[in-house]
């Protein structure tokens, strides 16, 4: 938890196929700002940037900044080129037992009046299903290094305390099984996090056991009688989590000695994920202040490129929240203009910390086999008044839907070196796509953003040159577009644009190369404020609507709405 004033971070499973490409996918959009930074910019001569593929150096020359919103933007996108899969693992989420996380979000029981199914919300798993949710993260988070599965199995569930958040009664009704039918009810895979911190590495083993052998050991007998004699599917293991802070406070090296010890005995059993599909293991990776976590990354890496056969890794974790001051403090709704550049700005860092961590795991794994895993990510606030300060409750703007689009394109871009990345948290929960209150569901402009994002789930990355231009608030300089395309594997190309700017609207005119484009349909994510809301009474005022869009003689043009997110589909 502490550490949070700086940035933190961390990605895979090709490794264990064909290994992404070495060749660096760039996008020295915000590469860009840790070179010349904007800031230092006179405003009238903007920097020209470009999300470039393979190997080519950094494109870029100075212009003029625009003057009006008349002015164009132009986008040059080469769909004969392209470059890594964009992991569908980058939309994962991640469920901590935290506030209304679990309990009232996806817990409510069998006996409750809101309609469920096995005491899992129907509503949830409905608006889940939807965003074709990858995988999901559990039980923490800090609640993680505290957890003991046992507690969580069986008819008789043991009740203890969540000392880490706000020091309530924690049922463990949602526990192992519960979990595995939740994402079975909504597809998505599992990514367990394991109690390095105070759990043994028989513990852990044992849990592994209990959830992936065949044969008919006293642990298997027991997981039948509850339920479910079939072994289930662990896709990914998190090996701690902040070991460096609430998940024990410990150095590289006790980190290490503790990784090679769980990564060599907790091992899964099921017969199907012996091959291609065998689970793959997380590290504890960077996050807080630097130096120490350059120090973290190199450690760890080192170690692995010196491993012996008896443990391995395949993702180092990275924890990264855009928070500003620590502890939060900016508000989540009611914010001005000041407030919209400032998180954006920071938000932003995200590109220069996988940027720093990937170049150090680039000097010990060159052929990238270690994802790079965010696995901890999003917009930390001041709690909303009237709320538990250990329930890390806070509203979801227009603002959270662009800084998600924002971060989503740069582990695109990164596609390469992240391969998984993990949102903080999915309900009720920091920056949540969902909020509930009892029988009430919304979703929130995130959530919106991961709709209209599915399409560039396991998608190809094409490259998308582009001058972004600049749109200053104060001494704020903040790029005013940003942009990613995809290649689907129905060969339909994807593309998106955010506009930053909140008040200029911007043409596009975007220049086919390979191809010629039947016709284009789009969706766009906007509202009247920087800090609209949807809210239990009015769900509908950050919703995706229509965008006009045309696309002839392979020039596409649009116009994008002031604060917005776009998504374009191109038949081909
Ligand atoms: O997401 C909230 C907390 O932030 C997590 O429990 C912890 O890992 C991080 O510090």
């Amino acid at each position: 938890m502490a550490g949070k004033s700086v940035p933190i971070y961390h990605c895979w499973r090709r490794q264990l196929s064909a290994i992404g490409s070495s060749e660096a996918l760039s996008c020295s959009l915000f590469s860009l700002r840790f070179i010349v930074p904007f800031i230092n910019l006179s405003r009238r001569a903007l920097l020209v940037i470009c999300v470039f593929p393979f190997n080519l150096a950094l494109t870029g020359m100075a212009q003029t900044a625009p003057a009006s919103d008349a002015d164009k933007i132009r986008l040059s996108i080469d769909v004969s080129k392209p470059g890594p899969k964009i992991d569908r693992n980058i939309f994962g989420q991640f469920a901590e037992h935290l506030g209304h996380g679990v309990y009232e979000g996806i817990w409510v029981g069998p006996d409750s009046n809101i309609p469920n199914t096995r005491g899992i919300r129907n509503d949830v798993v409905a608006a889940l299903k939807a965003l074709k949710v990858p995988n999901i993260r559990w039980p923490g988070g800090c609640f993680a290094d505290e957890y003991h599965w046992r507690k969580g199995i069986g008819p008789q569930r043991v009740v203890t305390l969540n000392p880490n958040w706000g020091g309530v009664i924690e049922p463990n009704t949602f526990g192992t099984h519960e979990f595995m039918d939740f994402l079975d009810q909504i597809g998505a895979e599992a990514y367990l996090s394991l109690n390095v911190g105070s759990g043994t590495p028989q513990e852990a083993a044992e849990w592994l056991e209990y959830l992936t052998t065949t044969q008919p050991t006293t642990l298997v007998k027991e997981r039948a009688a509850n339920g479910h004699p079939a072994p289930y599917k662990i896709a990914y293991l998190g090996i701690g989590n902040e070991s460096w802070d609430c998940g024990g406070n410990m150095t590289p090296d006790y980190y290490l000695s503790q990784l090679k010890i769980y990564s060599r005995f907790v091992r899964n059993f099921n017969p199907a994920q012996q091959g291609q599909q065998q689970m793959l293991k997380i590290a504890v990776g960077p996050g807080g202040p630097e130096p120490r976590f350059i120090e973290w990354t190199e450690s760890v890496m080192k170690a692995w490129q010196n491993h012996q056969w008896s443990w391995d890794m395949n993702g180092l974790s990275m924890h990264n929240y855009t928070v500003v001051r620590w502890p939060p403090s900016f508000a989540s709704v009611g914010f001005s203009e000041t407030e919209y550049s400032q998180i954006l700005k920071s938000t932003l860092d995200m590109e220069g910390l996988i940027s720093k961590h990937s170049a150090i795991m680039d000097q010990y794994d060159p052929q990238k086999k270690i994802a790079l895993v965010v696995d901890e990510w999003g917009s930390w606030y001041a709690q909303l008044p009237g709320t538990n300060p250990g329930f890390l409750v806070q509203q979801n703007s227009l603002r959270d839907a662009i800084l998600a689009a924002l971060n989503l394109n740069i582990f695109a871009r990164h596609a390469d070196r992240v391969r998984m990345a993990n949102i903080a948290q999915m309900i009720n929960v920091l920056q949540a796509m969902i909020m509930t209150d009892k029988e009430k569901m919304v979703l929130t402009p995130t959530y919106y953003v991961y709709k209209m994002y599915v399409p560039f789930q396991d998608a190809t990355l094409v490259p998308v040159v582009f001058n972004a231009g600049a749109y200053m608030h104060g001494d704020i300089s903040l790029p005013r577009v940003d942009a990613i395309a995809a290649k689907d594997t129905t060969g339909k190309l994807w593309l998106e644009i955010t506009n930053l700017d909140p008040k200029q609207s911007i043409e596009i005119e975007a220049t086919l190369a390979g191809s010629t484009g039947k016709s284009a349909v789009g969706q766009t994510l906007t509202a009247p404020k920087v800090d609209s809301v949807n809210t239990f009474e009015a769900p509908n005022t950050v919703v995706p609507n229509r965008v006009s869009t045309s696309v002839q003689g392979g020039k596409l043009t649009l116009k994008l709405e002031p604060k917005s997110v776009t998504v374009i589909s191109v038949e081909q």
